[in-house]
């Protein structure tokens, strides 16, 4: 073996530090999913939340007998490095309530452009369903809700297109804050 080429053990040894570095350094905004069922969505929300390195996600109203083995092949087994609780109660959500700011990704009759949003952290992001969007009584929980303006026939997108949206916004904006306060 070339004396620069690293061992098998060498590459083990940096690849689990580099994954305790992630976890440690994480994000301070967890994802709240309301209701979403939809495998290939969540998955997709995980991989989202690993590039993002989001702080948890809370598995808000999940039904029926839940494919968790499907969830790790469709999030890329992204899935065993992201914290994530499931949480049926309403209560659950209020206790996280007091911890974090929460903000609503829908069209509300409060809602406005992402793009205008000045975030506070650390910071809870709830998503709704394909087919019921947020809860009413999340909307009302809120300290603040967002849209992306849409400018075409549909009223609403893929919810995992949305967040990915809107999350890397939040990141970019949480990372010049840091900029700002470190200087
Ligand atoms: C397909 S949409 C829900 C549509 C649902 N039928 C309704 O009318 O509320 C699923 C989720 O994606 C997100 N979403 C979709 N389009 C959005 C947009 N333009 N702005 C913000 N969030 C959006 C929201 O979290 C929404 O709850």
């Amino acid at each position: 073996m070339d004396e620069h080429q690293l061992s098998f053990e060498e590459i083990n040894k940096s690849h689990r530090k580099q994954i305790s570095e992630i976890r440690k350094n994480r994000i301070p905004i967890s994802i709240i999913t309301d209701g979403i069922n939809d495998i290939g969505n969540l998955g997709m929300i995980f991989r989202l939340a690993d590039a993002l390195r989001i702080n948890k996600i809370y598995l808000y109203n999940l039904k029926g007998n839940f494919n968790f083995k499907l969830l790790k092949k469709k999030s890329r087994s992204t899935s065993n490095y992201i914290p994530y609780e499931l949480i049926n109660d309403f209560s659950q959500v209020l206790n996280l309530k007091e911890n974090c700011k929460f903000v609503i990704l829908d069209k509300t009759n409060k809602s406005v452009d992402f793009s205008e949003f000045i975030p506070e952290f650390p910071l809870c992001v709830i998503i709704g369903s394909e087919k019921f969007g947020v809860a009413e009584e999340m909307i009302q929980l809120a300290d603040y809700s967002v849209h992306l303006p849409m400018f075409g026939v549909n009223t609403s997108i893929n919810v995992a297109t949305a967040t990915s949206v809107i999350l890397y916004d939040l990141v970019k904006k949480y990372q010049k804050n840091e900029k700002f306060h470190n200087k």
